[in-house]
């Protein structure tokens, strides 16, 4: 895949973030959500891709664009690649004006990415240095434990990041019980997944059930950063299953690695639109806006975190 297309990538999200930029705490999440995906759209019709989402904004009759199997870009490009994304990840934290979300996107050859029907995953996620610790059917406790052994530290200094939601409860109760600082989020894991493998983001791991895409995504990044990631899909009943195995997943109980979910050479950028352990959100100044991103990609495990000063008067698009 064109190296290139990696940077051409942070445009696609900055578009995203900058538009979503003005919606953030003004409560209405659809609106935010419709400008990022709008923008994104535009974005990516301009890149040199033969490009397919596999996984997007909803079914064809659900989301009026990036819906999945849409086709974007020109069928005479040479490169042809699958598509997963959320123009807005987090969105009611930037309805509220909360901290962690992100604009994101990923692109990898045909074939590459597990297609998530959009229900729940479990995962478990850990930078390099925890790498080969974690096992998604062990306890918190064990794997608490045998992060801070891997990492060298005592278990009162990891910091767990975990969905805040009544599923969760025992979970949480364990890993308090254990000595672990936890970060409850309200929303938005995919983030959070990532500054798990980065060194000094103050994430630890990531822990518990969130969304099937967006564990995708997650898994993406992961690639790149060299930490570790494992996923079990969770069914909540038949028409789950249906769809899964419509979508081509024949072992309901298989336990996901990040390069099972995402093979091969992944491309993968995000921008923050509101402040998190990973990203700075929009920041605005007379006539425009700075944006954060960190772009990537799996092949050279390049990881660059880029900033970047958009001039509204010279930029219509916004
Ligand atoms: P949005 O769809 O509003 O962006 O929410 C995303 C998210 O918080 C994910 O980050 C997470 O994986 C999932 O939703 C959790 O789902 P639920 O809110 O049903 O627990």
């Amino acid at each position: 895949m064109d190296r290139n297309l990696a940077l051409e990538l942070v445009r696609v999200t900055e578009a995203a973030a900058l538009a979503c930029g003005r919606w953030v705490g003004k409560g209405d999440k659809e609106a935010a959500d419709g400008a990022a995906t709008d923008a994104m759209r535009r974005m990516l019709e301009t890149l040199n891709i033969n490009g397919t989402v596999v996984i997007g904004e909803g079914e064809m009759d659900e989301a009026p664009m990036l819906y999945i199997g849409e086709k974007l870009g020109s069928e005479d490009a040479a490169t042809k690649v699958d598509i997963a994304v959320d123009p807005l990840e987090g969105t009611s934290i930037c309805a509220k004006g909360m901290s962690g979300s992100i604009a994101t996107i990923t692109l990898a050859p045909e074939g590459s990415f597990l297609h998530a029907p959009d229900m729940y995953m479990d995962k478990i996620v850990v930078g390099p240095a925890a790498c080969g610790a974690i096992d998604i059917n062990a306890t918190p406790t064990t794997n608490i434990k045998r992060i801070a052994e891997a990492k060298g530290c005592y278990i009162e200094d990891l910091t767990a990041v975990i969905l805040d939601r009544p599923r969760h409860e025992k979970t949480i109760r364990e890993l308090r019980q254990s000595g672990a600082r936890i970060q409850l989020i309200s929303d938005g894991d995919v983030a959070p997944a990532i500054a798990a493998a980065v060194e000094g983001s103050g994430v630890d791991m990531l822990m518990g059930i969130g969304g099937a895409p967006e564990g995708v995504l997650a898994a993406a990044a992961l690639k790149s950063m060299g930490g570790e990631m494992q996923a079990r899909l969770i069914f909540m009943n038949q028409n789950e299953r249906d769809r899964a195995r419509d979508m081509g997943i024949e072992d309901f109980d298989k336990v996901y690695s990040a390069e099972e979910m995402a093979r091969g050479d992944v491309v993968f950028a995000a921008t923050g639109v509101t402040n998190g352990d990973l990203l700075k959100g929009i920041r605005y100044f007379s006539g425009g806006a700075e944006t954060h991103s960190v772009v990537m990609r799996s092949k050279s495990r390049t990881v660059r975190f880029i900033e970047a000063r958009h001039h509204f008067d010279f930029k219509p698009v916004f």
